[in-house]
């Protein structure tokens, strides 16, 4: 299983298996830029335990407008590089949609990306705000079949003050996903405390490495002998692994 007992650390990530968010196609998004990086990253990725990684490229208005269609093929040239070196991980690829004013476009014209059996579409909030119509929004795409997972809840500072809508979309079935970073204070104290608070409220049903580059590998190593980490692994109710 890899654990180290008594010091309270992971030994590696085995026991998740799989990792639902992460920005490795090269040069589509501000994750990996090129190949050899990605290549590297997604060795690590194999080191540290996980056997597949769903790649969730970006799609955001005004940013990163990519075009859903193209990326099975992208991914298949990342899947033959690592066939050629021998990395046996296994890797789908979703994408990291954010709920702005192109998202209903994006799913009245089909181009929302899903993975998994359940047709999964990782969902992202802009930072500033609430989406619009968010209770509407959910409802249309639940009714066509979608099953919604929310990226990094604990990266929007607004949702604090609304406990009551973090828990309608939790009894909506749509799955939370903190980022294993957000626990060493990654992205400050806010989101840290933030990411805390939703595992003590049980809202927590994922972990993601949310990973774009060296420096996020590095803080999931240090994540591994966090304790509020190390003891979410333990409680096994991370769903990672149904992925
Ligand atoms: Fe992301």
């Amino acid at each position: 299983m890899g654990w180290l007992f008594g010091n309270k650390s992971l030994a590696d990530l085995s026991v998740l298996r799989t990792d639902i968010h992460s920005h490795l196609i090269p040069g589509i998004d501000d994750g990996a830029g090129n190949m050899e990086e990605s290549v590297s990253l997604i060795r690590q990725m194999y080191e540290l335990g996980y056997r597949k990684l769903i790649i969730t490229p970006h799609v955001r208005a005004g940013s990163f407008e990519n075009d859903t269609s193209t990326f099975d093929s992208r991914l298949e040239e990342v899947q033959e590089v690592l066939s050629d070196l021998n990395i046996p991980i296994k890797l789908e690829v979703g994408a990291e949609q954010t709920m702005d004013e192109d998202f209903m476009y994006h799913f009245h014209n089909g181009e929302l990306k899903d993975f998994g059996r359940n047709k999964y579409v990782l969902i992202e909030f802009p930072f500033t705000n609430m989406p619009l119509n968010l209770k509407d929004t959910i409802f249309e795409l639940q009714s066509a079949g979608y099953s919604l997972i929310l990226a990094h809840p604990e990266r929007y500072i607004y949702m604090k003050e609304e406990p009551e809508m973090i828990k309608y979309l939790h009894d909506s079935g749509i799955l939370l996903q903190i980022n294993i970073v957000s626990l060493i204070g990654f992205y400050g104290k806010l989101p840290q405390q933030f990411a805390k608070w939703l595992i003590k409220k049980d809202y927590v049903d994922l972990v993601g490495s949310d990973l774009h580059h060296q420096r996020h590998i590095d803080a999931i190593k240090k994540a591994l002998s966090n304790k509020d980490f190390v003891s979410l692994v333990e409680s096994g109710r991370l769903m990672n692994s149904m992925f």
